[in-house]
């Protein structure tokens, strides 16, 4: 056995609400934010980036309340090449037990295209603001945007200027994931023996996943000397995503023979939040994907199956409870009384408070009325369900009745209250889910478009629930809403309706003078 206390440790920076927040569509409440922090910060996460202080008022207020409740973890801001930006970031990470400044600029011909900036002046103003931030702030991150498209003898020269300004960590971004695992290595050891002082800093690396291989580039540049691996739960992010954290830890855990370094997550936390993101992002987690995917544990064929009942080591290289999937699925029923449920819960990842879990278990006992037995994902999928349609939104559902059949244009008879107070309308449609969604629209005009409307059976058989996912867009603004009923009607119009107030949320929010998400990489100055 080797002694892993003395492996090296690889610091895990999770980005899930910054760079993943910033994928289209993937908007949290600020409430989801706090609550995504808090499970980051639980299951060990060295760092967490909060957001993008400068972005708007709401991501200011998150990366605040961020930083005030973190137990352990670093809270980080991010922050462009410019001091208007590092002041707001400081504002919001200062009130952290451990604070960070991540400051960034695009490094490489295109991104310097941008800002219109020769080589000597975005040195300047990288001395300049790193030494900026660093007089703020006793730990700053400093990025070279775009990295691996950077010419090697400019990155060596910012790196070290940054490093002189007082960066105590080097973040190398492959921020177009565009290169690949040998490469990705030999950039973090060419740095480690070309920069003066780097043996004093930690780098970091940060892939995104254009071409598949974000996870892979991430572990090469550890083996090469990266200490630090920034990644997003799920893999979340921008186009195709960033590294996943799920990937990273569960390979050095389960290939420590080979990857001997050590990080402080407890991964028995991370099919809980996995879950969790997938339904606030409205990003739902393909079947197929490694570690947290809903078939990643399963076997199909008889071969597998035969070989599983005698020995699990044949086809699996890592254990379900290892993740914090219970190792039996025992399903409930209707006699299943709350103990059972609390416990249920609790093997799943939820430990609820006495009033979530009365509320639950009204919801639950519903459920267990229309459906025989009540399997582990449709809890899931029944947790989550009533964490997204609250009862403070503006829209609620209160009443639905569909006709349809082979005859006639389908009917939606339809009560939603606004505001608190109940409207009611009948509408036809081109189907059961077009008359109901024509009935939203007559009781609440609005000119959002549906981008995407997509159903998931959450369990087999023909009582199954059915998850909907709507993406509303709105004037460039994005929202998706997630339901899940036994009836699928139901369902998709609760789904349409949380897309629409969440939709109402950032619309209240730009009124108020804030929440432009987005702001703009261009703007340095
Ligand atoms: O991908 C990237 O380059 C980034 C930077 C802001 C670090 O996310
Ligand atoms: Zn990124």
């Amino acid at each position: 056995m080797t002694d892993k206390s003395t492996q090296p440790r690889v610091l895990i920076f999770d980005t899930t609400l910054r760079d993943g927040e910033q994928s289209p569509g993937a908007t949290m409440t600020h409430e989801e934010k706090l609550e995504i922090a808090t499970s980051l910060d639980e299951m060990g996460v060295d760092i967490i980036e909060a957001g993008f202080p400068i972005a708007s008022e709401g991501d200011f207020a998150a990366v605040s309340e961020i930083a005030r409740l973190a137990k352990t973890a670093q809270i980080c801001g991010l922050a462009r090449a410019n001091f208007k930006d590092i002041d707001r970031c400081w504002e919001a990470v200062k009130h952290a037990k451990h604070p960070r400044i991540h400051t960034f600029i695009g490094t490489s011909p295109l991104h310097r295209a941008i800002p219109n900036l020769t080589m000597d002046q975005m040195a300047d103003r990288i001395h300049e603001t790193v030494t900026h931030a660093r007089n703020l702030c006793d730990n700053v991150q400093w990025s070279p945007m775009d990295a691996t498209r950077t010419e090697h003898d400019y990155l060596c020269r910012t790196v070290e200027i940054a490093i002189k300004a007082g960066a105590t960590t080097i973040n190398i971004p492959d921020t177009v994931g565009y290169t690949a695992p040998r490469e990705s290595a030999d950039l973090i050891r060419m740095l480690l023996e070309r920069v003066p002082g780097a043996d004093k800093v930690i780098f970091a690396t940060h892939c995104h996943n254009d071409l598949g291989m974000a996870t892979a580039n991430s572990l090469a540049a550890v083996e090469a000397g990266a200490r630090q691996v920034e990644c997003t739960i799920n893999g979340l992010g921008e186009r195709a995503g960033n590294t996943a954290l799920e990937e990273v830890v569960m390979a050095l855990k389960v290939r420590n023979d080979i990857m001997p370094y050590q990080t402080r997550i407890d991964t028995t936390k991370i099919m809980a939040i996995s879950r969790r993101v997938a339904t606030v992002s409205g990003f739902a987690v393909q079947f197929n994907k490694a570690i947290v995917g809903k078939n990643a544990f399963a076997h199909e064929s008889g071969i597998h199956q035969d070989g599983m009942l005698k020995n699990r080591e044949t086809f699996e290289v890592m254990r379900p409870e290892d993740v914090g999937l219970s190792g039996t699925s025992l399903p409930l029923g209707k006699h299943s009384g709350r103990a059972a449920l609390r416990a249920k819960l609790k093997d799943l990842g939820f430990d609820m408070a006495d009033n979530q879990l009365n509320d639950t278990f009204v919801r639950f006992k519903a459920l267990a009325d229309r459906k025989k037995e009540v399997f582990d994902d449709d809890l899931i999928a029944l947790v989550h369900d009533s964490a997204t349609n609250a009862a403070h939104d503006t829209l609620q559902v209160k009443r639905l009745r569909v006709i349809c059949g082979t005859e006639g244009r389908q009917e939606a008879e339809l009560t939603l209250s606004i505001e608190g107070v109940d409207h009611s309308i009948d509408a036809t449609g081109d189907g059961p889910v077009d008359a109901a969604f024509h009935a939203v629209k007559m009781l609440y005009p609005h000119k959002a478009r549906l981008q995407l409307y997509q159903v998931q059976a959450v369990t087999e058989g023909t009582d199954a629930q059915a998850t909907v996912s709507v993406r509303l867009e709105e004037n460039g603004n994005i929202a998706t809403g997630q339901s899940a009923d036994t009836d699928t009607i139901v369902a998709s119009v609760r789904a349409y309706v949380n897309a629409l107030n969440r939709l109402i949320l950032r619309h209240e929010r730009s009124e108020m003078g804030y929440d432009t998400k987005g702001v703009s990489y261009k703007d340095q100055s």
